[in-house]
């Protein structure tokens, strides 16, 4: 038996803007015994916020704006082209807000996980806060899911529920459940990492 640890997974992340999320994956990949390190964060946004926390944490980070390329497919393609020249095992998104085509799902396959806002089957897609307040739903919160060709739909990796209140408004509702997507994205990511080890 080895007494060595395992070797971290080298992961890339995907951000359009605030990068909340991505500031919870970087604290955690900085512990020594978290099973994964960020090599790489890629914005399509040059004034994504998440840019500014990547600098500060020594992450490199470059920006590949989807209107510099005349289709979806070439705009994926030079992001993993990114990724794999450095050396990414896995991907995250993190707040990206584009659709991904289904030949960059298929080139991670297994490989690429996101966080949705809301508790997955339900409401999948966007102004998910909204629609769950005008259900009348009691209970709300954040799932990480694998990525596959069809939106927010992949098998789960965790899930976090967060109580609806009666005076709960979207934006009281949103910032509570981005609360618990930090913890669930950090524990998420683990799991996701030691099953590629
Ligand atoms: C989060 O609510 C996430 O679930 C959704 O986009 C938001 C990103 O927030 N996919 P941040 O950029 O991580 O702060």
């Amino acid at each position: 038996m080895s007494l060595l640890p395992s070797p971290k997974i080298p992961v890339g992340v995907l951000i359009s803007g605030r990068g909340s999320n991505l500031q919870a994956l970087l604290d955690a990949c900085a512990e020594p015994d978290y099973p994964a390190r960020i090599v790489l964060v890629i914005s399509n946004k040059a004034d994504a916020y998440g840019l500014q926390r990547a600098e500060a944490a020594g992450v490199p980070s470059i920006v590949i704006s989807h209107k510099d390329y005349p289709d979806r497919p070439q705009f994926d393609a030079a992001m993993t082209a990114a990724l794999e020249q450095a050396g990414v095992k896995l991907v995250c998104l993190a707040g990206f807000m584009r659709i991904l085509s289904e030949g960059f799902v298929t080139r991670w396959e297994n490989r690429l996980i996101n966080i949705h806002p809301s508790l997955l089957p339900k409401f999948k897609g966007t102004e998910t806060h909204r629609r769950a307040l005008e259900a009348g739903e009691t209970e709300h919160g954040c799932t990480v899911h694998w990525v596959t060709a069809e939106l927010d739909s992949g098998p789960i990796i965790l899930q976090k529920p967060v109580p609806v209140l009666a005076n709960d408004t979207e934006d009281s509702l949103a910032e509570r459940v981005l609360a618990q997507e930090h913890g669930c994205y950090v524990s998420a990511l683990k799991i996701a990492a030691e099953s590629l080890t």
